[in-house]
């Protein structure tokens, strides 16, 4: 039998319209403009700030999106995967309301939390999943709303964050294409420094998670910037050489959206100009397991078949890897 390879055959995505920018920023907390595309590289972020909305909303204009650019009858779809860690509610998932709510209806559906680092995750398994055969179309989404859970209090965290969902439809084929190789981990040596410690089973939500500012994100950046310059560069060192890939046969680096300077670092050791590094930071600013999909919805005009992509990603856990895919199809869909 001849091999299934697992392939992207289109993108979809969607950031929503309210855009809070530095300046608007520089009015809340103290900070400025000049510190934070020098340090982070951010000039705007979009804010999900409609009453009731969360991540399902965002999840469903990409996959509507997804599924009318690509030409595909949503009772196709078997699997969707939404990788975030902002879920609308701890009950019911997230991707079971995107599935409801787009006519997926023979499709079964599961959220995967791993932070920043959750596109990666997710494209792997879903990945695995056409790769075997059982499966011949699944989504794979990604994305947070991170304004609700984000301090804008505090100075450190609160320039870093945005909102977004993009979603993928990946397919079987036996060209040479596709989702080729991974390498992905997680070491648990986060958790002092970037979590959100209240509302879950450990200290569910009360009048002292409350007090104690529990429900908004903890980050320690100086600790998270060292391991995840380390991590991803080493993920990416390792994911060229076993593939044999290099600066001239690399097409393009697309990187988690954290901080300008950890994707130069990513770049610099791959020895890439930043000309071929996927970058809309300056844009969107950290999306979380958005910023990946949304590059590849906001490059996706400049992609061609048989692009070698590698991407990497960082977050909390710590949650980190790297994988190699050749990309599937010249230009949009
Ligand atoms: O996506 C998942 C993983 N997350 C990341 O990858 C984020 C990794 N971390 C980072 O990107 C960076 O550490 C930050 C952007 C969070 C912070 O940048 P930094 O260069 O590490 O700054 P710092 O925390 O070391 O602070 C340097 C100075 C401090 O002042 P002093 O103590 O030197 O006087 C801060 O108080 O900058 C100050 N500062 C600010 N100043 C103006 C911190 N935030 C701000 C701000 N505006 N927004």
């Amino acid at each position: 039998m001849e091999k299934i390879n697992a392939v992207i055959t289109g993108v979809g995505g969607y950031v929503p319209e309210y855009v809070l920018n530095n300046e608007e920023l520089s009015r809340m907390v103290d900070t400025n403009d000049e510190w934070i595309m020098t340090r982070i590289g951010i000039k705007e972020r979009r804010i999900l700030n409609e009453e009731g909305l969360g991540t399902s909303y965002m999840a469903r204009k990409a996959v509507k999106q997804l599924l009318e650019k690509t030409g595909t009858d949503p009772e196709e779809i078997e699997c969707l995967i939404m990788a975030t860690t902002t879920p609308d509610m701890p009950i019911p998932s997230t991707a079971s309301i995107v599935v409801g709510r787009t006519g997926l209806k023979n499709a079964f559906c599961v959220d995967l939390n791993a932070a920043c680092c959750g596109f990666l995750y997710a494209m792997d398994m879903g990945a695995s999943m056409i790769q075997s055969g059982r499966y011949k179309k699944i989504i794979v989404c990604g994305g947070d709303k991170l304004s609700s859970i984000v301090d804008y209090n505090d100075r450190a965290t609160c320039p870093i964050f945005g909102d977004g969902v993009g979603a993928v439809l990946v397919e079987g084929t036996t060209e040479d294409l596709g989702w080729k190789d991974s390498y992905l981990r997680a070491d648990g040596k986060g958790l002092p420094y970037l979590c959100l410690k209240g509302g879950g089973s450990a200290c569910p939500a009360s009048y002292f998670t409350i007090d104690h500012n529990m429900h908004k994100i903890h980050q320690e950046g100086r600790t998270v910037y060292k391991y995840a310059v380390t991590s991803m560069s080493d993920s990416c060192a390792l994911i060229a050489e076993r593939n044999n890939l290099n600066k001239d046969n690399i097409t393009w680096v697309l990187p988690h959206q954290a901080n300008v300077r950890i994707i130069e670092a990513v770049a610099n050791r791959l020895e890439m100009p930043m000309d071929k590094v996927m970058l809309n930071i300056q844009r969107y600013g950290n999306t979380s397991a958005g910023t990946i999909p949304l590059a590849l919805w906001d490059y996706e005009k400049q992609l061609r078949k048989g692009d070698n992509i590698i991407l990497t990603a960082f977050g909390g856990g710590f949650t980190w890897g790297a994988a190699y895919m050749k990309w599937g199809y010249d230009g949009n869909k």
